[in-house]
Formats: structure tokens, sequence, C-alpha cells
């Protein structure tokens, strides 16, 4: 039996609809004012409270930065990364990324008890994290860029996702790419976020492959090179000794400066990561080379695609918690 062709036309329009509704980027229902009559001193109690902690210790810009990253990458910027295990909840700080590994929860208490006592159930620890993560990169010398808020916090957290979706020192540049992309994020995206990396440290566990694999193959192997080889080789050995937590800066040259001088470290071909190298080593990354030459050269280019890749990173949404989320009071349990 024919159709009529009026039909097949709806049919196929409602089809396209249904997929395109269904495709749609999740709208993030973020503004730049969403707190300004409901906690206007949200940014200024952050700020205070991150300056504080960087002065104590830079290292903690390094902390909370990472923290949002690994929360955006897993169900997207909902604070699940900050949720503790309980009987009813599995939590994602057991995950391998993140075990002995992420660290800053103890700050973002901190900061999350000021807002609480000011504004109490109002500023998101999703929010909390995004505007924390701007002003640690700021409070080490790198760009400032504003941040749009209005996120909710999720009720659940998924350790599978925290296994798949974060990437890992050694993993190769195609995967790593896949990981940026499946997010949403370009390689463009990618390279300049992994700038990052021009603060703070990583254990010996995560560059163990690197010093005693292709490490005199991408350096030139220069005496200073050798030196700082010979450094990382003290402090990591080859086999496991229980060394597996010492930790060395990803940035030789300012591991507290959020500066350009990670990119290069690339192009002398000493990053401290597999992961980090292969971007400007790896036969397969013209693109990625191209990009870690460009901001070597041009540390303006860096901090305005670092602050416009943050943005994007930070719009990542998890459509659960925008329909079904909630304003954490502890940032550790979702409320009862
Ligand atoms: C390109 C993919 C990435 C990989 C494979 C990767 C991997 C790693 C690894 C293995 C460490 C050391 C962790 C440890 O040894 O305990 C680390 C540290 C760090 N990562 Fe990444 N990362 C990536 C991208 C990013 C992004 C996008 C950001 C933020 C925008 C970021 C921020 C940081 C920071 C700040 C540290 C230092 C943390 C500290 O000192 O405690 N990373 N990363």
């Amino acid at each position: 039996m024919a159709f009529p062709s009026h039909f097949l036309f709806l049919m196929f329009f409602t089809i396209f609809n249904i997929y395109r509704i269904n495709s749609l980027p999740e709208e993030p229902y973020l503004t730049l004012d969403y707190y300004s009559s409901s906690c206007p001193s949200a940014q200024s109690i952050i700020r205070s409270e991150m300056e504080c902690a960087v002065l104590s210790d830079p290292r903690n810009a390094a902390k909370i930065l990472r923290l949002h990253f690994h929360d955006c990458f897993v169900q997207g910027c909902d604070g699940s990364v900050l949720l503790d295990d309980t009987i009813t909840l599995e939590g994602e700080k057991k995950a391998s990324p993140n075990v002995n590994s992420i660290d800053g929860f103890k700050l973002v208490d901190r900061i999350k008890n000021k807002l609480e006592s000011e504004c109490p159930g109002v500023v998101s620890c999703a929010d909390l994290l995004t505007i924390a993560a701007r002003d640690a990169v700021l409070l080490v010398g790198g760009p400032y860029w504003d941040v749009p808020v209005g996120r909710k916090d999720s009720k659940s957290a998924s350790l599978t996702l925290a296994e798949t979706n974060l990437p890992s020192a050694n993993q190769d540049l195609v995967s790593l790419i896949a990981k940026f992309l499946y997010q949403g994020l370009s390689v463009t995206d990618m390279v300049a976020l992994a700038g990052a990396h021009t603060i703070g440290m990583a254990r010996c566990e995560n560059f163990r492959e690197r010093i005693y694999g292709d490490f005199p193959f991408t350096a030139e192997m220069t005496s200073f090179t050798e030196t700082y080889l010979d450094s990382l080789k003290s402090i990591c050995s080859d086999i496991n000794k229980g060394d597996d937590n010492n930790i060395a800066a990803m940035d030789y040259f300012s591991a507290n400066l959020f500066d350009n001088s990670f990119f290069q470290i690339l192009l002398r071909g000493e990053g401290l990561l597999n992961s980090d190298q292969e971007m400007y080593s790896s036969l397969l990354g013209v693109q990625t080379r191209h990009l870690v030459q460009l901001y070597a050269e041009d540390p303006i280019a860096f901090f305005q695609q670092f602050s416009d890749s943050m943005v994007k990173m930070g719009n990542i949404s998890n459509p659960d918690s925008f329909s079904d989320g909630e304003v954490r009071k502890n940032c550790r349990f979702v409320n009862t």
C-alpha cells in the first residue's frame, strides 16, 4: 500500500524532531547574575577563602582546579565528585584516577560552611567549585574569566563513569582526544586545558612509565636534562618500592605559577606525563603539536583559549540535576 506523500513527510518531520529534541545539547540555564540578589556576597566569600588557602599553600590552587575538572567529566558539573561513600551511595572518590590523588575536600567544606552561614541553602557545591577553580587560577597568576552560575548539585554519583570518562597519564593521544570530544570539547580545548598542568604535582605511579620509557627519545639529552631525569628517577624507582605516592612538579620551571612554561617544557620533549608529551611528540598529533607550539610562544593566546575552554568545560551539564537537583547543605552528602 502506498502512503500519501504528505503522510510520509509528516512521519519524517516527526521522527526528525524527536531525534533533534533528544540530541540537542542540554541548554545550561546558567547566568552571570544568578546569585546577585539571593547571595550577593557569594563570589567574595569564595575569593577570600581561596586567597587564604592559596597563600598558605599554592598547591591548593592545583587541587581545586583538578577537582572541578574531575567533577565536570563525570555526569557534568554537578558536584558529584564531592560526595562521600555512604551505605546508600557509592561515590567517585575510589575510582582509579581519583583514589590517593584528588584532594581539596576540606577546603571545599570550609568555603561551603561560610556560604551556608551567609546564605543558607542558596549556593550549590557545583557552582562553588566552578568559581573556586577560576579564583585558583587567578591567584597563581593566571587569567580571569566570568563564571556563569546556576548549577544544581546531583543526588547521585557514578564510580563507573569516573573510571571510564576521566583520562589517564598513559593513554594514547587518540583515546585522550576521544574523551574530550565525548564531552563536547574540541582538540583545541583539550590542549589548552591540559595547560592546567603548569601548576601542581603528579605522583610517581603516573610518571614511572614515562621516565623509564621514551623520555630520552623525546628530549634532547643535554647535561641539564640528564640531571633532571636522574632526579626524577631518584624520586621514582623503576619497580614500585613503596614510592608510588612520591611527587614531582609537572612544570619544573614554575610549579606554583600559572604561565605557559608547561608548553615550553613540552617543546623540549621533557613533559612529565606521557599524555602531555604525546600532544607534542605523537606522530598522529599534527594539530596538537601546532597548538603546543602556539601556546609556548604566545602566553596571551594560551590565557585567552584557556579561559574560553574553562567556561565551556564548566557548562557541561547534568540534565538530571537541572530537573531533579538540589543545593546540598554539605557538599559531601545529598540532603536528607
Ligand atoms: C588531557 C588529559 C589529562 C590527563 C591525562 C591528566 C592527568 C593527570 C594526572 C595523571 C595528574 C597527576 C595526578 C597524580 O599523580 O595523583 C594530573 C594532575 C593535575 N591535573 Fe590533569 N590531566 C588531564 C587534564 C587536565 C585538565 C583538563 C585539568 C584542568 C583544567 C587538569 C588539572 C590538573 C591539575 C591542576 C593537576 C595537579 C593536581 C595537584 O597538584 O594536586 N588536568 N593530571
